[in-house]
């Protein structure tokens, strides 16, 4: 078990450096377009203020080259002024003395945010000198950035090495209930995955496989499962390199019992032609973009009986409006279901979003890259280098 920030004591007037996973889409006027993960990280920084800590915030935000004032902090500043009972002032660099000095006159309860970490070439490399540097200015590290403890960057996984740390309510809910979910599910456990390539979902469906008692699989991904069973799929998407994959899983899947469940029907175009239709079998010139409604009936069936669901990746191309069909009927038959339902990875919790739907799933993880990565290893590198609680 990892060091929480419950476990730390007498924080009044020491330097605490919080990072944060402030990456928010902003548009280029810097207006938030979606404050879901400055809200998730409210409690933390409350927490910390009513403890009177003096909390200096580090986040990333985009994945700049170098400056860029579009990926500047500078507008989550404003936000968090209006949602934090303190003041909250912001400087524009993240090392050097103008920090040193802003760190000195911060007061007991207030909050200082500095500006985005990919400002500099060194977070991404991991850099440990500008680790230490910025370790010289806390006298303790947080660590609540669940959405980017997959990777191993200098204000993350090197900052733990330099000062005392603990994680924070964040990463302690999304760790706990991911854990959950995968040690602990209820039954029947059902994971519905979609999305197009299979070979960065490899990982994943291995573990569901083991793990959930039915795979329900949509979008483009599905095409390489039914080409490797010898089903014609026309001219849709398909990763040849990787027939032998979809095949293993399948193999796997018979050998342990486990229930996949692939499209029976589509939405099609045939050549060229702009109109669209449903097909049951698919010929040469045809190309497959979403499940059509005897798949969305099955599935919705599957998802109807089960207990657990976790959901991840699209049905279809649902970036287009003609075959939004298949991933909308899917999110609302996981949003009705009695089960425990819980989404994650970054473009699905849009999905969820752009239906409505977030107040009807139990749980939405604020991560995208992280939330996979933890459910394939059960454990991210920026968590496991934080210090183990005493007992
Ligand atoms: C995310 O949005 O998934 C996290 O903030 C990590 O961002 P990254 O993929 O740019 O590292």
């Amino acid at each position: 078990m990892k060091r929480t920030i419950k476990d730390l004591v007498n924080l009044k007037g020491k330097v605490v450096l919080l990072r944060v996973d402030f990456n928010v889409p902003m548009d280029d006027g810097g207006k938030i377009l979606d404050a879901t993960r400055i809200k998730n990280e409210l409690p933390t920084i409350k927490y910390l203020i009513e403890q009177k800590a003096r909390v200096v915030i580090l986040s990333h935000l985009g994945r700049p080259d170098g400056y860029d004032v579009r990926k500047s902090l500078w507008p989550v500043s404003l936000y968090l002024s209006k949602s934090l009972p303190c003041n909250v002032s912001f400087c524009n660099t993240v090392i050097g003395d103008e920090v040193k000095e802003r760190v000195k006159i911060l007061r007991e309860g207030d909050v200082l945010l500095l500006e985005n970490v990919r400002f500099y070439k060194q977070e991404e490399a991991c850099d440990m000198k500008f680790a230490r540097e910025i370790a010289s200015y806390g006298d303790i590290f947080v660590d609540d950035a669940f959405g980017v403890a997959h990777r191993k960057h200098a204000t993350n996984y090197a900052l733990a090495r330099f000062l005392p740390n603990a994680i924070g309510f964040l990463m302690e809910k999304e760790v706990s209930h991911l854990t959950e979910i995968i040690e602990n599910p209820k039954r029947p456990f059902v994971a519905v995955l979609g999305g197009a390539k299979i070979d960065s979902k490899i990982k994943i469906l291995e573990k569901f496989i083991e793990k959930a008692d039915t795979l329900i699989i949509g979008g483009a991904m599905a095409y390489t499962f039914l080409k490797a069973k010898g089903i014609e799929v026309g001219a849709s998407l398909v990763q040849d390199d990787c027939l032998d994959t979809a095949n293993n899983i399948m193999a796997k899947a018979k050998e342990l019992g486990k229930k996949i469940l692939l499209p029976v029907d589509h939405i099609c175009m045939r050549g060229k032609n702009p109109k669209v239709y449903i097909a049951t079998r698919m010929s040469v010139n045809m190309t497959g973009y979403d499940i059509g409604p005897r798949t969305i009936k099955l599935y919705a069936d599957e998802i109807a009986n089960a207990k657990e669901i976790f959901w991840n990746g699209p049905m279809g191309m649902f970036e287009n409006s003609l075959f939004r069909n298949g991933t909308r009927a899917i999110a609302e038959a996981i949003a009705s279901s009695k089960a425990h339902t819980s989404v994650g990875g970054g473009d699905t919790v849009a999905t969820v979003n752009l239906f409505n739907l977030a107040k009807k799933i139990n749980y939405i993880s604020t991560g995208g890259g992280a939330t996979l990565k933890f459910l394939e290893e059960g454990s991210l590198p920026a968590v496991e280098v934080i210090q183990e609680k005493i007992r």
